[in-house]
């Protein structure tokens, strides 16, 4: 059984998306350990609370990056976090954070990737007229929004789409393409080879990589 630790700083769709996945048995080699937050008021810890999942604040008030991620090491260690889920945890990683967890921190990006890194990712796929954009799950590496890609889904932009109208329907494949890639993950079924090369079980098909817009 892996034990997740799930980073977050706000709303915590994506960490509830995996939470019930996990309840209804879809992941099955997985329970999340704990929930770390960098702001208080993150709704994803009532979610924790809700649950009975431990869930702690970690402020980061008059702290440098390294010292930190000291903390949350530490903290991700106490509960013997075997993997770690980024699920909107709007910081960047030290250097050391990312090499302490090698190949064992993901992330969900809300663009198709390389395209769109860094914030408002939906703003600037609206500003540059994109007919599609969509969503990526990747291993975290030390270059922002980079590293191996899991998973990704499409979804078209419309004509009238504002920034909120478009997140809403990438949101919607987040939480289909994350929890799929906890799956996998969890099941041992992507192989890294070096820091590029992921291979993925052979009873896996490319019908697992996107999400069909038409089904939304
Ligand atoms: C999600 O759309 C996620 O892709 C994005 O923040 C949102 C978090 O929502 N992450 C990033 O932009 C990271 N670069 P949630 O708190 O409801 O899961």
């Amino acid at each position: 059984m892996y034990k997740l630790g799930v980073l977050i700083s706000g709303r915590g769709s994506n960490f509830h998306s995996i939470l019930k996945n996990i309840q209804s048995g879809y992941i099955k080699n997985a329970e999340i350990a704990v929930v770390i937050s960098n702001n208080k008021n993150a709704k994803g810890l009532d979610i924790a609370l809700k649950n009975g999942i431990d869930s702690v604040f970690i402020d980061s008030d008059n702290l440098s990056r390294e010292e930190y991620d000291k903390l949350l090491i530490d903290k991700l260690r106490e509960f013997d976090v075997d993997i770690v889920i980024l699920a909107g945890f709007m910081r960047i990683l030290s250097r050391r954070f990312i090499k302490e967890f090698k190949n064992r921190i993901i992330n969900i990006h809300p663009a198709l990737l390389p395209s769109f890194r860094g914030l408002h990712a939906q703003r600037q796929a609206l500003e540059k007229g994109v007919k599609f954009t969509g969503a990526t799950v990747h291993f975290v590496t030390d270059e922002l929004d980079d590293g191996p890609i899991i998973a990704q889904s499409v979804v078209p932009v419309l004509s009238d789409d504002t920034e909120d109208s478009l997140s809403e329907r990438i949101l919607k494949t987040e939480h289909k393409i994350y929890p799929l890639s906890v799956k996998l993950i969890t099941e041992d079924k992507i192989i890294l080879k070096g820091d590029k090369i992921i291979s993925i079980g052979d009873d896996l098909n490319d019908d697992f990589y996107a999400v069909n817009p038409k089904e939304l």
